[in-house]
């Protein structure tokens, strides 16, 4: 883990002398990227016309069931093991008690179960969280003002167990409620869904970098206040780990960083102290920054793998990507 204490001094040292063809450089590489580590999340609308590209994501189509088919196809196609769905909800389905959550037939359910049909083996992970059926913007159930912890966590396990009905692999809980990850392990066990397993969103920060997202999954107009009573405060490391030491606890298999490029440093703690299957969530305004760099002529395309690998090197065993199709067609 550690370097080497050995270093003779130059001449002796010449660090440069394995980096001087292709074939040694290939010879001593640390890290590797490939399309087995990444998670492609898709966004899925329910409403005729709103399967569009999102302005603020240049590239990213919001799809409907048919394309959300594609999408399976394509993922298998280049060996993505994952697609994360994201819903985007008909406006009359949001409501303040979030009822279409745990519908059957919402369209995050109903795209899980397009996948399934479509590629069986491919895995399906969820979004658990109220944002794209709730009035407010809010991932929990708001109250005078308030977001209710045990009752926004009841519904959210009432929206995870319609997921795993629809066929989900993975559930991921994106809402940072606390009491999350412990009630959905136990509603898991009680329903016969032991093997389900949960990804936990577990050191989620507070972040400017979620706006194309919102975008996206049209909560950004709705959303009143901020979310910063339930996502940690970004200059937090302590807490962060707290969070990612509490959801271990509690049953998840999987923690996930998020965002990731500005959180490099807690991936990598979170990898080293933890030793559980970390992930980090390369997040829609990540995505917006170097694909619109990129457009701008500004940067060139290999800084999209150059931003992948940098989650690998801080310890990362995969990650959720925007990027996920390109990466994977520029790594075959
Ligand atoms: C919803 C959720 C968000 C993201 C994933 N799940 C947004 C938020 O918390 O406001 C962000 C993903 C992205 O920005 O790409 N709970």
């Amino acid at each position: 883990m550690s370097p080497s204490p050995i270093l003779p001094p130059f001449p002796l040292t010449r660090l440069r002398r394995l980096r001087r063809s292709e074939a040694l450089r290939e010879m001593v590489t640390e890290t590797r990227l490939t399309a087995a580590d990444l998670i492609w999340p898709v966004f899925v609308t329910e409403i005729e016309g709103a399967d569009i590209e999102i302005p603020s994501m240049p590239g990213v189509q919001r799809v409907t069931l048919d394309g959300v088919r594609a999408a399976a196809e394509r993922a298998a196609r280049l060996g993505i093991p994952a697609l994360c769905i994201f819903p985007h909800s008909a406006e009359e389905l949001r409501t303040e008690g979030c009822e279409r959550a745990w519908d059957p037939e919402n369209i995050g359910n109903r795209a899980i179960r397009a996948v399934k049909e479509t590629v069986p083996e491919l895995m399906v992970m969820t979004d658990i969280a109220l944002d794209p059926y709730n009035a407010n913007g809010h991932d929990g159930i708001v109250r005078d003002g308030v977001i209710v912890n045990d009752e926004t966590v009841d519904c959210l396990t009432r929206m995870a167990m319609a997921q795993v009905e629809a066929g989900a692999d993975i559930l991921g809980p994106s809402d940072m409620m606390d009491g999350r990850i412990g009630a959905l392990r136990m509603a898991l066990e009680r329903h016969g869904h032991s093997d389900v397993a949960i990804m936990s969103y577990a050191a989620k920060f507070a972040s400017g970098f979620y706006g194309p997202f919102r975008d996206a999954v049209g909560a950004s107009g709705r959303l009143v206040g901020d979310k910063k009573t339930y996502q940690v405060n970004p200059a937090n490391r302590e807490e962060a780990l707290r969070c990612v030491a509490r959801d271990l606890s509690e049953g998840a298999d999987m923690v996930m960083v998020k965002p990731g490029m500005a959180y490099l440093d807690i991936c990598r703690e979170v990898r080293d102290r933890f030793g559980a299957p970390t992930f980090a969530y390369q997040v829609s305004g990540e995505y917006a920054m170097i694909e619109g760099a990129i457009r701008q002529g500004w940067l060139g395309r290999e800084v999209m793998l150059e931003s992948l690998l940098a989650f690998r090197r801080a310890g990362c065993d995969g990650i959720l990507t925007y990027f996920a199709p390109e990466a994977a067609q520029a790594l075959a």
